[in-house]
């Protein structure tokens, strides 16, 4: 008897084909909602493997159900979404997709950077919606990026890779890690600071640390407060991480300049949110990974791990 996987959401063909070669296979197959939750723990309750997506929420009431899942296959990076100790202690293999989205997910956040500091999203609306009469020397005028002091939280593999993009700016740059990293200090000139000064002393603080009970409201409103006038915040790494009343009053306060945002405290967050009104916000769908190259990677690479995993073979990148 074939292994029987479930998929929360549809995959190109390719992959499709490949899973079916092996495994009985079942797919959520509503492009614009997940599933919802009674189907998921049905389905989970019968299957070997699960192949899944950031949004699904597959707690511990969930993996409580699966009887014989073997492995959970997160096609995603970060892995907040999952109970992992609740998986551990049922000996269900869960995995990842790291390294293969580091440098898009990069190229990404600095992309945000560069929208936010220098106004590219509001200065397009300004001229299509007809608001630019004239050229004026101080119309639109936004932050440099050029030279500017780059704080980056979380160095890990994307916050390495957003380093790299921040030289050829001639940026400076500094970090705040729960663990100091001497070796990339020496390898990348970058210096390590506490986090306090850190949000003091930078043009811009990027987050890139995942999201657990330790970084959830890590940026509330006391660093808001510690941070410049002057400075942008981005944040490509998981909503949670920056409480959102806090960023409200601290944009609309004036407590700092701009937010590049493509991670909320709620997925899809709601156009009618206050933060979606102001001008200083630039906001993402969640697409840190999003290319076609990329994403096919990551597919792969899930794929690879679910069919491993239920054949009950190591996996190629596993959490626990
Ligand atoms: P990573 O290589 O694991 O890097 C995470 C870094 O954060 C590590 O250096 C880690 O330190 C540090 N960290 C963890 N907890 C911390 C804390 N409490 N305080 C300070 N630093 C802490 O992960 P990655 O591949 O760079 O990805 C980072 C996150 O980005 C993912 O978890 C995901 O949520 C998010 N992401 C978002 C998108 C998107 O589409 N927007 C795409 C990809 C990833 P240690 O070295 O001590 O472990
Ligand atoms: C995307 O957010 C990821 O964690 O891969």
């Amino acid at each position: 008897m074939k292994p029987k996987v479930y998929i929360t959401r549809k995959i190109p063909d390719d992959f499709m084909a490949k899973i079916k070669s092996e495994c009985d296979v079942k797919v959520w197959s509503e492009e614009d909602i997940p599933v919802p939750r009674d189907i998921l723990e049905a389905e989970v309750a019968e299957v070997d493997g699960l192949l899944c997506f950031l949004t699904e929420d597959i707690d511990e009431s969930i993996i409580e159900k699966a009887s014989q899942l073997k492995v959970i296959s997160n096609m995603a990076v970060g892995y907040n979404n999952i109970d992992i100790e609740a998986a551990k202690n049922k000996r269900i293999t869960v995995t990842n997709t790291p390294g293969i989205l580091t440098d898009t997910t990069a190229d990404l956040t600095f992309a945000l950077l560069m929208a936010a500091s220098r106004r590219i999203i509001e200065s397009n609306e300004f001229l299509k919606m007809g608001k630019w009469k004239t050229w004026s020397p101080f119309q639109l005028t936004g932050q440099d990026v050029y030279g500017a002091t780059l704080g980056i939280i979380g160095m890990g593999r994307i916050g390495e890779a957003l380093i790299k993009r921040a030289k050829g700016f001639s940026m400076n740059c500094i970090y705040y890690n729960r663990t100091r990293k001497t070796h990339l200090e020496e390898e990348h000139d970058i210096k390590f600071e506490e986090l306090d000064h850190l949000l003091q002393i930078a043009d811009f603080v990027c987050i890139l640390t995942p999201y657990t009970p330790e970084t959830k409201n890590l940026i509330s409103e006391r660093e808001l407060k510690l941070m410049k006038s002057t400075s942008i915040l981005i944040n490509t790494a998981r909503g949670g991480i920056v409480n959102e009343d806090a960023l409200y009053k601290a944009l609309t306060n004036g407590e700092i300049w701009a937010a590049g945002l493509d991670v909320f405290e709620q997925e899809p967050i709601d156009n009618t949110h206050p933060l979606m009104a102001l001008p200083n916000v630039v906001a993402l769908p969640h697409i840190g990974s999003a290319t076609v190259k990329t994403r096919m990677k990551m597919a792969e690479l899930a794929v690879d791990n679910l069919l491993l995993g239920v054949k009950g073979l190591t996996p190629n990148s596993v959490i626990v």
